[in-house]
């Protein structure tokens, strides 16, 4: 029976996985090459439990364990590897330092661990090929917020075997996740099926068929979605978009997915959504 996970990286997804895992009654240990994020993840940990245990989204009990079921690791040496079953890497979304860390931690696992990524737009199949064991490779694509999205899209690389896609999708449904299969194609279904639609929503705007705030009402309520796709990319980060739409751009080949010179444009003016206080809507606070 899976118990403990070793969860790499502790920015905005890795510390919500590490909380999820902790509150289902998973051992998660803890790790960032940062110890400033490291200690900051863990206030924001405590703080969101209390929030959910508050709300009544996490039971006493639960909220309680997170104490003995969060472990902090500042350095890798101090890590029981033995103890590890999973290992979810949530580091930067850059190819090379992924492959790094993999080189340094492989020595450390026992030949049954299974390392999975949380990579938005990187490759399974390519990462897995710089490991020693493409076999027990995966993605495993949580969504923000992690403790309140339910999706993870589980991400099955060329040769990733039947075990480690049954013992990952077990993993997702005790962090009280459904877990959704699909095959290694650049933007898997998730981004594949959204970025063109933001994308589109871009042109729109650039192109003057609406102002940003009819093209995401009009996409509210004529399609019933919970916000408009201009909002949405805000919510993302507009760099990000940007980034995933270039990836499914050069590796599918197909000009649909060109990125919109308009996002491009707000790249590079500093415009990338929530995080930097403007994107298509002014937040206020941040420059
Ligand atoms: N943010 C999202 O909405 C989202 C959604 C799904 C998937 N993802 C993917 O999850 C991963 C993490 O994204 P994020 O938004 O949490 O990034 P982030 O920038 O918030 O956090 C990345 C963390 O990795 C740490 N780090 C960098 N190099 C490291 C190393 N060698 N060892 C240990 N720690 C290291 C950094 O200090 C930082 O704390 C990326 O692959 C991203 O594509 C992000």
């Amino acid at each position: 029976m899976l118990d403990t996970v070793l969860v790499l990286g502790s920015g905005t997804m890795g510390r919500g996985i590490a909380q999820v895992a902790a509150t289902t009654g998973l051992t998660a240990i803890l790790h960032d090459a940062s110890a400033a994020q490291l200690k900051g993840a863990v206030a924001e940990i405590e703080k969101s439990v209390a929030k959910l245990a508050e709300k009544g989204k996490l039971t006493a009990e639960q909220a309680s364990g997170l104490k003995s079921h969060l472990v902090v690791c500042e350095s890798l040496d101090a890590v029981e590897w033995k103890r590890v079953d999973v290992v979810i890497e949530a580091i930067i979304e850059n190819f090379d330092a992924k492959t790094e860390l993999y080189r340094q931690i492989l020595p450390r696992f026992r030949p049954d661990t299974i390392l999975a990524s949380n990579t938005s737009s990187i490759s399974i199949t390519k990462l897995a090929a710089a490991t020693d064991r493409p076999a027990r490779f995966i993605g495993m694509h949580f969504f923000n917020p992690v403790p309140l999205m339910a999706l993870v899209e589980l991400i099955r690389g060329l040769a990733t075997d039947d075990v480690t896609c049954e013992t990952i999708e077990g993993l997702a449904r005790r962090m009280g996740k459904t877990p959704l299969r699909c095959n290694d194609m650049p933007g898997f279904v998730s981004n594949r099926v959204l970025m063109p639609m933001i994308n589109e929503a871009a042109y729109a705007l650039m192109e003057g068929v609406a102002t940003e705030k009819n093209i995401d009402e009009i996409m509210k309520l004529g399609c019933n979605f919970p916000m408009g796709p201009l909002t949405l990319a805000d919510f993302i980060g507009i760099d990000v978009c940007v980034n995933i739409l270039e990836v499914m751009h050069r590796d599918l080949g197909d000009p649909k997915f060109r990125p919109c010179p308009l996002l491009r444009k707000m790249v590079d003016a500093g415009r990338l959504g929530r995080k930097s206080g403007r994107g298509f809507y002014e937040y206020g606070g941040k420059a």
